[in-house]
């Protein structure tokens, strides 16, 4: 098990893509949205063009207005209210790769299509998973580096864990998943390469259907038979709403896991008390994981379009706005944390908004919260005295809407 390597040799799309989307450029975005919170919750402006400038095809930028908002109670006022603000808009770009998704959709379509998927992420199923899948995964990939005394936690570990898992749970041959990891990393760069998009979103496609008809035929005890059999009051996925919940589900389901147990990893190394103390009390385990996804969502933008004129905190929204929600900034803000900047597994719990809000929250988010608790107790069992390597380079996250640290090199034991 590995990371990606380079298609041909010579091209990493999971590089290119981390390049493009500003990991590297922006290393600590918190201070400039404290400035912008300070502004006003809601503001008409679009804070990741304009740091991203240089990277950004003036082309591609937003129609005529932009708001961002950037105060806890305005993006959950905006994420709860999904009438007032549509999904709809990732039909655009997103919409052209993956098929029509469950991100792009509203209600009432949403509240069914919904109701279908979901049963393929029923507390029996993640009981199984974690057996069956997450656990020996992650203990494959600490088997490989665990007598070597050190290692990058990151490309060895965060990194092709949740793309393995995610396999497993489709029931895919352990022979397909780097090309299946390219095709999903490829499929997320057509934002800013629309051929590559659209050529992996075809490919994905013909291999979906293969598996697809395959277990049609012989049911098996996976995600993919789970989803042909889904039903709901009579209705049935088809195979092009499966084809399209397929695509999305590495991008929202690998990316995001990996960055996330990776920004913990980062913030419980860059505080060794805290590392110590929760090593000391696994009942901490919760609470840590909800900390490391306030403190560094991995996903920090996610964007709606006003459907009506309305009014945010105070400013008028016109209809037909784009609305950037600013998760990080929220999870950042003041009125409900303080030394909000800080990671503190100890502080006070209150609702973050790292999975969104509304109809739309996280679907895996209770399977992402069990990745990461296992990785946790994978690594207290098998990498004792775990630390950062002093003379590794000086880590750090980075990443404007992505966020996770490019490598975490530890010693242990
Ligand atoms: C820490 C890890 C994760 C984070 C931070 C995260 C974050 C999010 C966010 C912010 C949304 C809302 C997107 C929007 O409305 O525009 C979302 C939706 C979604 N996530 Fe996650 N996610 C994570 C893990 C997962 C996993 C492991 C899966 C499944 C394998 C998953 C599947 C989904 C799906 C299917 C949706 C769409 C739900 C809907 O539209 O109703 N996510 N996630």
């Amino acid at each position: 098990m590995s990371a990606p390597e380079a298609i041909d040799g010579t091209h990493d799309p999971f590089e290119e893509f981390n390049r493009r989307t500003g990991a590297g450029v922006v290393e600590d975005p918190y201070p400039l949205l404290a400035m912008a919170r300070a502004q006003g919750p809601v503001l008409k402006e679009n804070l990741e063009a304009e740091l991203l400038s240089a990277e950004i095809d003036p082309g591609a930028t937003m129609a005529p207005e932009v708001f961002t908002a950037f105060g806890y109670d305005a993006v959950q006022t905006i994420l709860r209210d999904g009438e007032t603000f549509s999904s709809a808009g990732y039909a655009d770009v997103m919409g052209a790769v993956m098929g029509h998704t469950i991100l792009e959709m509203d209600e009432p379509e949403h509240h069914t299509y919904r109701g279908l998927v979901q049963q393929a992420f029923s507390r029996k199923a993640m009981e199984r998973w974690e057996v069956d899948a997450v656990g020996p995964i992650v203990d494959e990939c600490i088997d490989a580096f665990v007598d070597r005394g050190e290692a990058d936690l990151v490309r060895e570990l965060t990194l092709p864990f949740p793309v393995n898992v995610i396999a497993s749970m489709l029931g895919l041959p352990r022979e397909d998943l780097p090309q299946f990891h390219r095709w999903a990393i490829e499929l997320i760069s057509v934002s800013f390469d629309w051929d590559l998009g659209t050529r992996a979103s075809a490919q994905l496609r013909d291999y979906f259907a293969r598996v697809l008809a395959d277990r049609r035929a012989h049911p098996a005890n996976d995600l993919m038979s789970t989803l042909a059999a889904s039903e709901l009051d009579g209705q049935h996925l088809t195979d092009e709403e499966i084809f399209a919940f397929l695509r999305l589900l590495l991008p929202a389901g690998a990316e995001t896991t990996y960055r996330s147990s990776s920004n913990l990893l980062f913030g419980l190394l860059t505080n060794p008390a805290q590392l110590d103390a929760l090593r000391a009390d696994p009942a901490l385990m919760p609470q840590a994981i909800e900390e490391g996804l306030r403190w560094e969502p991995p996903l920090t933008t996610i964007v709606r379009t006003a459907t009506r004129n309305t009014v945010v905190d105070g400013v008028d929204i016109p209809s037909g706005a784009i609305v950037i929600t600013n998760m990080g900034s929220a999870n950042h803000d003041e009125k409900y944390w303080e030394r909000s900047e800080e990671f503190d597994i100890h502080r006070e719990q209150r609702q973050h908004l790292a999975f969104a809000f509304g109809p739309h929250m996280c679907l895996g988010m209770h399977l992402a919260r069990m990745e990461t608790r296992v990785v946790l107790e994978r690594i207290f069992d098998r990498l004792p005295n775990l630390r950062l390597d002093p003379a590794a380079d000086d880590p750090h996250i980075t990443g404007m809407t992505f966020r996770a640290p490019p490598s975490l090199p530890v010693l242990f034991g």
